[in-house]
């Protein structure tokens, strides 16, 4: 394994040195090397530099180029405008540092300096309720950010916050007590079954509950029982946790998406803590008696009546909510998991909450410089229309028929093609799981999370534009032409001069382990997807103006041309598997 610098930081260390010696004053200063248009770089660095030293931004840009070593990287190198770098650089360092890239199984992505580890809280559905689009997101959105992580060297801890605790427990318990059938089926079940009896028994349950007062004062000394740990409640609430996780790892299964049983940890799973916690925080004064409750106060946190809303860790009756467990598992995720990240994917009509919670556990010290949290908020899933997507009844999209859905439309768009391709069923059916539920995950990253976006089947498995089905394509026809090549093999040949086409995506093939790490550093997996539509791209011009598998070609051609289409094969692959996304060999 041998990380490869990229041609950008190569010059970028360049240019700053050659500043450093034509400007020793200055120190050591950003030269701004952005990709151009004009040239394969320009560094704009000079110009704030020259005025603010009152220099001339043209005299110390030509005094940098002086500087500069050419010849290996560098082609050609003049200063223009009020004082630009123009930077060419040459076809043979190009193909060399590919070359390289080529030779490491890690495309020469090198492992982040200050690798930690972090506790990334995803995919968190609650017990006895249908997943819905939002938890999709959650999903999606962690499953890739573990992936892109993990990939820059980062120890990542997954932790699944399922909603597995709560009052309404009360009431499905003594449901099932008093009409213990109604869990019952088979063994091996399906998901979909396993949800569809919890479904009806929480119905079932909850127009109980709304219209015999006895049976709700039934339940809810059934949850005093459950609080206060009496096994045969445990028991039966257990059974609720393990329905349901039939169903959820039917959906994740879906989703082509490995969730682990350790790493479920729910609301349940921070019980012990939660008195601790509370008085933890009660006796720092971080937390104070109002009315009963254990409450946290922020200055700039106000309701619409202009009264503080406080974060209630504990309410006048002694139960626990959302925040005393979100706190505890902030204690157990820095403590016991030594975190020194905490990410957590959750809807971003939960700001407030997090605000509020990281707010607490920074005044008590939980959160400190050492150890940070973010939320890595995620926007509301919107029908065509644009507005929150529901059925036509008004409910909530069940997210496997979605799923389904989106298969069925991917199985369609890849038949229409595998006659000339020579698929099978077998292969039409496999092609089509994967091409369905890429074009649901790539829906999702292909936006910047924050916002929402519309969920439009239609838009998602076209084969124009940017979709994962446009990637996969572009990634089986380089296949189908490596496979075509017979024995001609890709072979880096840097003695040869490369057309505008090769350059191009050359120069972005080489900006993969960058991209990477920022992606990585700033938690936006969109930017991996826009940095593949656009390797996509570039390989559509490349395949248009350059030939590969042609007689008049000279084999040395042909090589390089089959090396450069293998580079950005692997380099599709890789990226699509860090978005979760399978790239089908045949399409
Ligand atoms: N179960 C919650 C929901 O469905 C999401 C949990 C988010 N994670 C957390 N630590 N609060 O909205």
């Amino acid at each position: 394994m041998a990380s490869v610098p990229s041609l950008a930081s190569t010059l970028h260390q360049r240019i700053t040195d050659a500043l450093s010696a034509a400007l020793p004053e200055a120190g050591v200063v950003d030269p701004l090397l952005r990709r151009s248009d004009r040239a394969d770089f320009q560094a704009n660095g000079m110009l704030a530099l020259a005025k603010k030293l009152k220099g001339n931004p043209r005299e110390l840009a030509t005094k940098v180029v002086e500087g500069l070593p050419t010849g290996d990287v560098i082609q050609d190198v003049e200063v223009s405008g009020p004082g630009f770098l123009n930077i060419t650089v040459a076809d043979a360092a190009i193909t060399r540092t590919l070359a390289a890239r080529a030779a490491d199984d890690r495309l020469g992505v090198p492992f982040a300096k200050a690798a930690g580890t972090t506790v990334i809280d995803w995919a968190q559905p609650n017990v006895a309720k249908e997943m819905h689009v939002g938890h999709l997101r959650s999903a999606v959105i962690g499953d890739a950010t573990v992936k892109i992580l993990e990939f820059t060297g980062e120890k990542v801890i997954s932790r699944h916050h399922i909603g597995d605790w709560g009052t309404q427990f009360g009431m499905l318990i003594q449901y099932l007590i008093e009409h213990p059938h109604e869990l019952d089926h088979k063994d091996g079940a399906s998901g979909e079954e396993a949800m569809s009896n919890l479904n009806r028994l929480y119905k079932a349950a909850r127009a109980l509950f709304d219209a015999d007062a006895e049976f709700k004062e039934r339940a809810r000394r059934r949850v005093v029982d459950l609080q206060a740990g009496d096994e045969e409640t445990l028991a039966l609430w257990q059974r609720f946790v393990d329905e349901s996780k039939i169903y959820f790892y039917s959906v994740f299964d879906k989703l082509d998406m490995e969730i682990h049983d350790e790493n479920v940890v729910g609301e349940s799973g921070y019980n012990d803590m939660l008195a601790e916690t509370c008085r933890l925080l009660e006796e720092s004064g971080v937390a104070v008696r109002s009315e009963g409750a254990l409450c946290v106060f922020f200055e700039d946190v106000k309701g619409p009546d202009g009264n503080p809303v406080p974060l209630i860790v504990q309410k006048s009756d002694g139960g626990y909510g959302y925040a005393a467990t979100d706190l505890s598992a902030i204690r157990d995720r820095v403590q016991n998991l030594k975190a020194n990240t905490l990410l957590y994917v959750v809807d971003a009509r939960q700001a407030l909450h997090f605000k509020m919670v990281f707010e607490t556990a920074r005044r008590i010290g939980w959160l400190n410089e050492d150890v940070h949290a973010v939320q890595l908020a995620f926007g509301t899933v919107l029908g065509k229309d644009g507005k929150p997507f529901k059925t036509r009844e008004g409910e909530t999209v069940r997210l496997v028929d979605l799923l389904d859905e989106a298969v069925s439309r991917a199985t369609d768009v890849v038949r229409e093609k595998a006659e000339k391709v020579g698929l099978s069923e077998q292969e039409i059916v496999e092609n089509g799981r994967q091409v369905g539920i890429g074009a649901v995950k790539y829906a999702d990253l292909s936006t910047s999370a924050a916002r929402d976006y519309k969920f439009d089947l239609d838009q998602m498995v076209s084969l124009n534009g940017d979709t994962s089905v446009y990637l996969q394509y572009a990634y089986a026809r380089i296949r189908s032409i490596l496979r075509r090549a017979g024995e001609a093999k890709p072979v880096a040949h840097p003695e040869l001069a490369l057309a505008p086409a090769e350059r191009a995506l050359g120069l972005h093939l080489d900006q993969f382990g960058e991209t990477l790490h920022e992606v990585a550093g700033s938690y936006e997996p969109h930017k991996l997807a826009g940095y593949l539509y656009q390797l996509a791209s570039l390989y559509t011009t490349f395949y248009d103006q350059c030939q590969v598998l042609s007689d008049q070609n000279a084999p040395e051609l042909v090589e390089n041309r089959l090396f450069l289409c293998d580079l950005t094969a692997r380099t599709l692959h890789q990226g699509m598997a860090l978005l979760g996304i399978r790239t089908p060999e045949r399409l």
